[in-house]
């Protein structure tokens, strides 16, 4: 079976947020199971493209409104990833240091796909399924069955993953006469509410759709962005499929990225001495609990509670506990912390920005991993941690319920709190923290965290039964 992943993020080429995660590692585990699996991105201006070797495998010219954009395909020589990566160059429109952010964003991303369209049809590249991640890459279901130019792909099957509902590349009708000739008939299927609604039309258009959970697909049905009323049509083409994680990448055992590594009987030393570098690097002192937050600084991940979350555990843990915050994003957030840190400096420490090594170190070091996300579809931060024996205290919503059980049962291994608020956050912290006072209960959560199965091999499996059943 020959399927590919059309993905505007893909570590280690660019990464924003978890879908680079994942498509950066779901194919090469679905090829360990017999699956061709290939992946395409826009080839950006980036230390990637810049240091890897690639082979120029196609070119041509499409017309996008009144320019023609000429576009090369390329492909990473010799899949050191353990996937065929084919990067898609535009001059003008996908040679940028970023991938988002830019005002013509929808030109890019309708200039990436239409590219792919032409590419794959101009060279008789026919797959048995496009797996499309998020609204980036929304419009290729439609164009693949109503584009003049490519509904001889109409037969190709289309799988829409969603990792994140929230944003869905809404775009004004006047951009309508930038994409490929299409059949005006079915304008209808773009639309949602008198916008282009890629995300929208993906979730019509496609032959399945995927959350990333099972618990983020029932909460779409009620809470979409606009789209709860779309979802309740559509239920019966969504499958709930929980992330996996890199367990080659994300794993103490083998991590180059830390100090010291070490496996779940070691864990006791292995954290103690990664937490010892980490503080007298940090100015934290070590022989306190540290908690941490990664992520960027979103509405969200209820980032913008954290001001708030980390002054009720100061004012109820003042000096029994420190903080670590690794993330950027929105500035009111980043002012706060900077406050709170001047205020206290021996227990509070931030680093603003995006730092992959970084977050390594952190996950090794850390006790306690907070995740006060309002949405959350699936989290991988709360995998990594465990995999590294780092208690999960997170909001019960989305991938985080799915994938956290609350030591209040027998089998648990991580804090929950039931609303996204700043005390039920900071109580949840403080639970934690006396729980966890106790070594042996400590080891014995870390341990049993440690001991979960989130690898990829079951979700790439279900992946590919859901490409058979399509
Ligand atoms: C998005 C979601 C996150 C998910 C990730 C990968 O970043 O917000 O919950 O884990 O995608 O699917």
């Amino acid at each position: 079976m020959h399927v590919i992943h059309l993905s505007v993020e893909c570590f280690p080429l660019a990464k924003v947020g978890g879908l680079a995660d994942v498509v950066g590692a779901l194919p090469r585990y679905q090829r360990k199971f017999g699956v061709d699996a290939w992946v395409v991105s826009p080839f950006y201006d980036k230390p990637f493209t810049k240091e890897r070797q690639f082979q120029l495998v196609h070119g041509g010219t499409f017309t996008q409104g009144a320019e023609t954009l000429a576009y090369e395909v390329l492909k990473e020589e010799n899949d050191p990833l353990g996937f065929p990566l084919y990067l898609i160059r535009i001059p003008g429109k996908l040679d940028r240091e970023e991938v988002y952010c830019y005002p013509d964003e929808a030109e890019q991303w309708i200039a990436f796909q239409h590219a792919f369209l032409r590419w794959i049809s101009d060279t008789a590249i026919v797959p048995d399924v496009v797996n499309c991640h998020d609204h980036h890459v929304g419009l290729v279901p439609f164009l693949m069955k109503h584009a003049t130019d490519f509904n001889h792909l109409a037969d190709v099957k289309t799988l829409f993953t969603i990792h994140n509902g929230q944003y869905q590349g809404w775009m004004t009708w006047d951009k309508g006469s930038l994409l490929p000739a299409f059949d005006t008939w079915k304008w209808g299927l773009l639309d949602w509410d008198g916008l282009i609604n890629p995300f929208a039309a993906a979730v019509k258009c496609c032959d399945a759709f995927s959350t990333v959970s099972e618990g983020y697909l029932k909460e779409l049905f009620v809470q979409a962005n606009g789209l709860e009323r779309l979802f309740q049509m559509e239920a019966d083409r969504g499958f709930g499929i929980i992330n996996g994680i890199d367990d080659a990448y994300w794993n103490p055992e083998l991590d180059t990225q830390i100090p010291k590594k070490y496996k779940k009987s070691s864990v006791k030393s292995g954290k103690k001495s990664n937490k010892k570098e980490f503080c007298d690097a940090a100015a934290l002192d070590s022989n306190l609990p540290l908690l941490a937050f990664i992520g960027r600084f979103a509405q969200e991940k209820g980032a913008d509670l954290l001001p708030d979350i980390i002054t009720h555990i100061f004012s109820t843990l003042e000096d029994k506990i420190c903080i670590f915050i690794l993330g950027s994003g929105d500035e009111a957030v980043e002012e706060a912390l900077q406050e709170l840190q001047d205020r206290y400096p021996q227990r509070l420490a931030t680093f603003i920005g995006y730092n992959e090594q970084l977050a390594h170190q952190v996950y090794a070091a850390a006790d306690l991993l907070l995740m006060p996300s309002r949405v959350e579809p699936c989290g991988l931060n709360q995998l990594y941690a465990m995999k590294y024996g780092t208690v999960p205290v997170v909001h019960a919503v989305g991938g985080l319920k799915d994938t956290v059980i609350d030591v209040a049962a027998a089998s648990g291994y991580g804090f929950l709190f039931q609303a996204p608020e700043a005390e039920a956050a900071a109580q949840s912290v403080v639970r934690a923290v006396e729980t966890l006072k106790d070594p042996s209960v400590l080891q014995k959560i870390r341990q049993k965290a440690m001991s979960l199965d989130f690898s990829w091999d079951k979700s790439a499996n279900k992946y590919i039964q859901l490409y058979d059943q399509l």
